[in-house]
């Protein structure tokens, strides 16, 4: 490629085009091209002249850097076991969540034995201050910078000789190495490679603050998400004080951990026993709600499912899922009206995660079909019952993977009446819970309704 040819960026998902175009050749949204003036792809460039980069034999080489706590084990589960030195995350999450917050909590744990460096280029060393003792955070080797100017804080950086370094935001950055305005796809793209530049050279763990609005529309962190090793989401449900870290890439641990955090007068406090967050069960039970138990983060998670089922005066009556699969819901429902004379075409049916949780799994079927019935028969399930199990085409409840460890959890939660798939049933049920172990979606029904 040309030394200058202008190179055309999505900032949705970081495609490179030559040519501008309305749409993104790689991801098709519309009007995300930006121009990366005066810089060449960084795929395209070659390695930078200063590199002393040596091949080293497979044997010879030591095994991975050192890892080191961040003060949380619900946060050094998310990051992998820690978090490694000359590793580089992204930290997304809409503006107010508590980013800054969860970093400068874990950036003073990390201080208490080594030198960080907090560089904020949204809020002075007096704010980052202030709200270090508000949150009573004691960090000899804690320091802050309040500057935008990358190659300032790399330097930095190198002075202390710090194993940590937090860059918040990366929206606020700016490189001398190219043009534009902080928060330009050009500077977010350079600043983001130097940083990652850096501490593969320095062995410095690096992590990088990017906010992103609800529908992710501002080129942001999905744009970097190739250029890091770890990228994680700080998500929670709108007025909820309960936060939700997942990591939706990671070069050294497992994806789609999760961990889970209240947000309190003295900053983020890790949550322990997250099931009982999504049971917001009133005093007696309620029509169209059931427990169900998924695995998200590699460890099984009880949730509320609910459904309201209502007679539609439309046409096309609607069909609502909020935290799970529309289609699934829509495939839901043609089950229950074939196998189960459950018809549901005149209803308008809605169904919602408690808690803002997303299910993708399949084990949400039975509990979500059940939480339908309830609802269209006005017939609520104790408080005890939960269920899980996925279903078929045929109306048959198909097994699902982990079945024992979710039948676990729920003996462990208090559960006494589980409903699951044959296929899951053990050779003995925990003490005190009776377990209907069902073949079809129609003995699912008797089970649950008897
Ligand atoms: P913040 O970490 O500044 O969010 P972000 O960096 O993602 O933009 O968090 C801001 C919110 O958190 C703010 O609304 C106040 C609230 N908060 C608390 O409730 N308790 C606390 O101890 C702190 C420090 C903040
Ligand atoms: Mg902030």
């Amino acid at each position: 490629m040309a030394r200058n040819q202008p190179v055309f960026v999505c900032s949705a998902c970081g495609g490179e085009s030559l040519k501008w175009q309305g749409q993104c050749p790689h991801c098709s949204e519309w009007n995300t091209l930006a121009r990366l003036a005066g810089v060449r792809a960084l795929k395209s460039a070659p390695a930078a002249p200063a590199s002393n980069a040596m091949p080293v034999a497979l044997a010879e080489q030591g095994a991975e850097g050192e890892r080191f706590s961040l003060g949380s084990s619900e946060l050094d589960r998310v990051f992998g076991g820690g978090l490694g030195s000359g590793s580089v995350s992204l930290l997304g999450g809409e503006p107010g969540i508590g980013k800054s917050t969860l970093l400068l909590q874990a950036a003073a744990a990390v201080a208490a034995v080594r030198e960080v460096l907090y560089a904020s280029g949204e809020e002075s060393t007096q704010q980052t201050a202030q709200r270090a003792r508000r949150l009573e955070l004691d960090a000899p080797r804690l320091t802050l910078l309040s500057d935008n100017n990358l190659e300032a804080v790399l330097e930095h950086t190198l002075a202390r000789r710090a194993a940590l370094l937090v860059v918040d935001s990366i929206q606020t950055m700016q490189s001398g190495a190219v043009e534009g305005s902080p928060g330009s796809v050009a500077q977010l793209r350079e600043c983001t490679a130097a940083l990652v530049r850096f501490a593969k050279q320095s062995g410095t763990a690096v992590i990088i603050v990017g906010h992103v609005t609800k529908d992710g529309a501002i080129a942001g962190p999905k744009l970097l998400e190739h250029l890091v090793d770890t990228v994680l989401y700080f998500e929670s449900d709108a007025g909820s004080r309960y936060r939700l870290l997942r990591a939706t890439k990671n070069r050294f641990g497992a994806v789609n951990e999760l961990a889970f955090f209240a947000m309190t007068a003295q900053g983020l406090r890790e949550v322990r026993n997250p099931s009982a967050i999504f049971l917001s069960r009133g005093a007696t039970p309620a029509p169209g709600s059931v427990v169900l138990v998924t695995r998200e983060g590699g460890r099984p998670l009880l949730v509320e499912v609910q459904a309201l089922v209502d007679r539609s005066k439309l046409a096309a009556p609607r069909r609502v899922a909020e935290g799970l699969d529309a289609n699934r819901l829509s495939l839901l429902l043609a089950v229950l009206s074939r196998h189960a004379d459950v018809p549901l075409a005149d209803y308008d049916v809605f169904a919602n995660v408690v808690g803002g949780l997303r299910i993708g799994e399949t084990a949400a079927d039975l509990p979500l079909a059940l939480a339908l019935v309830s609802s269209q028969r006005n017939a609520p399930l104790p408080h005890t019952l939960a269920a899980f199990g996925e279903l078929g085409l045929t109306g048959e409840v198909r097994p699902v993977a982990y079945g024992e460890e979710r039948l676990r959890e729920l003996a462990r939660q208090g559960f006494t009446r589980v409903i699951l798939p044959q296929g899951n049933a053990p050779r003995e049920a925990p003490p005190g819970v009776r377990v209907h172990a069902v073949s079809t979606v129609r003995e699912a029904l008797a089970a649950a309704f008897g």
